[in-house]
């Protein structure tokens, strides 16, 4: 069942691959959540769960609009490893490494979201490129945020 009769191919690939960014995103934030450990224990721990909490809804909603344009979700951590451009091992010891880390995570998939956006913009998947926008900003701000944690004075 699909809402297109056919050329959704290059949605179902684009969202694919969204969906394995955020969920190895996930894992990361929260790897970050669990373990920091510093002088701004509080502040990154507060703010990553509000980036976890984000992710969780995102990967369901991304998950069913793979559904909707007539694809079969990828579900396995195999499948996400596979397709991500990051790993979701945080090798950082430090607290300031660990959000250069999800940084440099969050501008990998920033990345591949205007990529795929770029993809579908000949396409007449609008409904997909609205999903792919507001994944757009809500990485755009969360950069954002870290940057401005990042800031030594
Ligand atoms: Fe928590």
């Amino acid at each position: 069942m699909s809402l297109f009769s056919s050329k959704s191919n290059e949605s179902v690939e684009v969202l694919s691959k969204i969906l394995a960014d955020s969920y190895v995103l996930l894992m990361k934030t929260q790897s970050v959540h669990w373990n920091i450990e510093g002088n701004h224990f509080r502040d990154i721990h507060l703010m990553t769960e509000g980036h976890y909490e984000n992710l969780m809804v995102a990967v369901d909603v991304i998950a069913e609009r793979i559904r909707m344009v007539g694809g079969k979700s990828p579900a396995t951590f195999a499948e996400f490893s596979k397709l991500a451009s990051f790993t979701e091992e945080v090798e950082a010891t430090n607290q300031t490494a660990m959000l250069e880390e999800l940084l440099k995570a969050h501008e990998a998939i920033r990345t591949d979201i205007i990529n795929g956006i770029k993809k579908l913009s000949e396409s007449e998947d609008f409904g997909t490129i609205d999903v792919l926008n507001g994944r757009l900003s809500f990485h755009e701000k969360t950069i954002w945020m870290i940057k401005s944690t990042l800031v030594q004075k």
